[in-house]
Formats: structure tokens, sequence, C-alpha cells
């Protein structure tokens, strides 16, 4: 395991390193993003498994300084807004919930949440192979982003994702600078059984 992972970030088992190394810092520098980049963290998530391979994943993005980015960011609540402007771009990650069936109607698809889990991870990976860092939200108003991205029916909102390159913690506002720190994880044995919980 690399010695150079981020304190409280030690695994207490060999894992490759891009699982404890990334993080959701929530400071960014100005660095822009070109939409190749964008379209690389798009790619990343494309390829995310899912139930029969319904890819049931949809992402909404923006770019900072464009106004689809200020309709995402509008909608953030709680400590949100006091961080997220400064990422490079915005993702709104939604799942689809229904598919089409043999008999040509909508059934509910049980595991979309789940396969868009796997999308957005896939997401975050990329960035941090990219050199860049992901944070997921889910505080933000509901109905005003549905509003804003035009969410259709049928169709969940799960989180808003930043990304961009990693800032200094000191950019930060005076309450989340002493949280700006990667945290640890609860030990396995509380996660994992084997056999039964
Ligand atoms: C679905 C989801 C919603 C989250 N919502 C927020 C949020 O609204 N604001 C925030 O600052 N962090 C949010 N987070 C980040 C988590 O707090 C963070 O992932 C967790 O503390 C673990 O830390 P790590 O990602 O640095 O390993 C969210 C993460 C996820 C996956």
């Amino acid at each position: 395991m690399s010695l150079d992972q981020p304190a409280g970030r030690q695994p207490d088992h060999p894992v490759a390193p891009q699982f404890p190394g990334r993080w959701s810092p929530r400071s960014f520098t100005d660095r822009a993003l070109s939409e190749a980049e964008v379209m690389s963290l798009l790619e990343a998530a494309r390829w995310a498994p899912s139930a029969s391979n319904h890819q049931p994943w949809r992402l909404v993005w923006a770019l900072r300084g464009e106004a689809a980015f200020e309709a995402i960011f509008a909608c953030l609540t709680g400590n949100n807004p006091l961080w997220a402007g400064k990422a490079a771009v915005l993702f709104a990650v939604v799942s689809k919930d229904t598919v089409t069936n043999r008999e040509g109607a909508e059934a509910r698809n049980r595991t979309a949440g789940f396969d868009t889990g796997a999308a957005w991870m896939s997401l975050a990976l990329q960035a941090e192979a990219m050199g860049l860092a992901a944070h997921a939200m889910g505080g933000f108003d509901v109905d005003r982003l549905a509003a804003a991205i035009h969410l259709p029916e049928g169709h969940t909102l799960h989180c808003v994702v930043a990304v961009g390159e990693q800032g200094s913690a000191d950019a930060l506002p005076d309450a989340l600078r002493e949280r700006e720190k990667p945290s640890g994880r609860k030990p396995l044995e509380e996660i994992a059984r084997r056999g039964r919980l």
C-alpha cells in the first residue's frame, strides 16, 4: 500500500490506491475544465455495470460560467452554496427508473439507483485519475432542480456532483476550513460479515 495516503486513510488490508486516495474536498482552484475532460468523466460513468445493461444513469452537466451551471448551483442547500460555485463543472446525477418490458409497457427498474451509484463512483475515480476531485452533494432543493434540468416523469434525482482541481483549504470560509480533511471509515467487521448479518 502506498505510504503517501492522507492521514486517516490508511486501509487495514491491501487495496488499489485509488480507493483510499479518493476523497471529497470542498476547495477548488480556478482551473476550468475543457469539454474533452468532461467527456472523459462521462465516458467513465458510461462504462459502469448495470442490471441487464439497461444503463439507467442520466447526467446533466454544465461548466462554470454557463447559465445551466448557475441554474444547478442555485438549487444547492445547506453549506453547499458556500463552496460548490468554484467547481469547474457540476453534474446532476439522475436515474431513469423504468424500462420497456416485452409487452411494451414501462416497468419499474428496481436496480436503477444502485446502477446509477456505480456510474457516479466511476466518474469520481476517473476524476481522481485525472488529478481532479469530485464531491457529491445530496443537499439540494429537489423540486427546484427537477424544474431546472427538465427532469422527465419516471426519473429520480440522486445528487449533484462538483468536479474541479483541488484548491487550498485556506481559500475556504472559516466554517469549512476545519472540515477540509479526508474522513476515516467504519471497521470492516461492522460492514461485512461472513455468511449472515
Ligand atoms: C449521495 C451523497 C450525498 C452527499 N451530500 C453531501 C452534501 O450535500 N454536502 C457535502 O458537503 N458533502 C456531501 N457528501 C459527501 C460525503 O459527506 C462524503 O462522501 C463522506 O463524508 C465520505 O467522505 P469522502 O468522500 O471524503 O471519503 C455526499 C456524498 C454522497 C455520496
